[in-house]
């Protein structure tokens, strides 16, 4: 039996970023786990698909198609999602994140501009709103960010991505501090080096290099942040604010 500090049914969430890769497995973990999830994504085809899946399975899955780069799109997007979970909001995980790779020198300003509206932009955005339905609600509420590695390391060709990962930390401690006596947990796990899409465009031989540091001796999966995902997610994390938790098969120790 699940001891209940780590229940979460009935939890009303929205995960950004959730056709694929990591936002999905999150989100499926929540939805396992019995809570009422709002995907959001702007893949509008591959999101309903997703969606459809999930509900066959019985699960509380909703689809809201959107594109997180453009404010308006936000605010669109986050009062659907809030009339879909009547008014209701207790977890968000707002993980949508694109990836640039560019010499400095080269690296597109339009770029630029995206992955920092994406990465940074959305996520303090979709934040203080989720912030004004959680402080009026006396359960509180439960805030997931996503770094990286490269929230601690400088990686290579891509300091956009460098840029708002490292942010994003500090957000979260930003944040948890004014949050912390007022019910709200706000914290962020840093993914290692996981097998999804976003990572298919890296050449065999930095693959390599990267799969011979991780001391667990592999790439790591969605299905790996489940399980941090339920923890931050539910009263067994109630004492945490602020902080970094990798998830990297020990990549970041070694
Ligand atoms: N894969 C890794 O190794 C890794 C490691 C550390 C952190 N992360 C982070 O995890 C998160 C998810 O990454 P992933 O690997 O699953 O990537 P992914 O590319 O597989 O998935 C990203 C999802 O975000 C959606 N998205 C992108 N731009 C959007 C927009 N403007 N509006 C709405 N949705 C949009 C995409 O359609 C896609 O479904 C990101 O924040 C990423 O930075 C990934």
């Amino acid at each position: 039996m699940v001891s209940s500090k780590f229940d979460v049914t009935g939890k009303h969430c929205i995960v950004t970023g959730g056709a694929q890769g990591l936002s999905r497995g999150m989100a499926e973990g929540l939805l396992e786990a019995g809570c009422k999830v709002v995907l959001v994504d702007v893949q509008e085809e591959k999101l309903n698909q997703v969606v459809a899946e999930y509900r066959e399975k019985g699960y509380e899955a909703y689809g809201v198609a959107g594109n997180l780069a453009d404010r308006n799109d936000i605010d669109r997007i986050f009062n659907k999602s809030m009339e879909i979970l009547e008014g209701k909001l207790d977890v968000l995980i707002p993980a949508a994140g694109i990836q640039r790779r560019h010499l400095p020198e080269e690296f597109p300003l339009a770029d630029w501009d995206l992955v920092i509206n994406i990465n940074l932009n959305h996520v303090f955005i979709m934040i203080q709103k989720a912030l004004k339905v959680m402080l009026a609600q006396p359960s509180g509420g439960k805030i997931i960010n996503i770094g990286s590695m490269v929230t601690w390391f400088g990686g290579t060709t891509v300091p956009a991505y460098t840029a708002t990962k490292g942010a994003v930390s500090q957000l979260t401690k930003s944040l948890a501090v004014d949050c912390a006596g007022r019910n709200i947990n706000i914290n962020c796990i840093c993914p290692g080096y996981m097998d999804t899409e976003m990572c298919s465009n890296m050449d065999q031989s930095r693959r390599d290099e990267c799969t011979v540091r991780i001391p667990a001796g592999r790439w790591g999966t969605p299905e790996d942040l489940k399980g941090p995902v339920l923890f931050l997610a539910s009263s067994a994390s109630d004492y945490l604010n602020g902080t970094t938790i990798p998830v990297d098969g020990g990549y970041l120790v070694k």
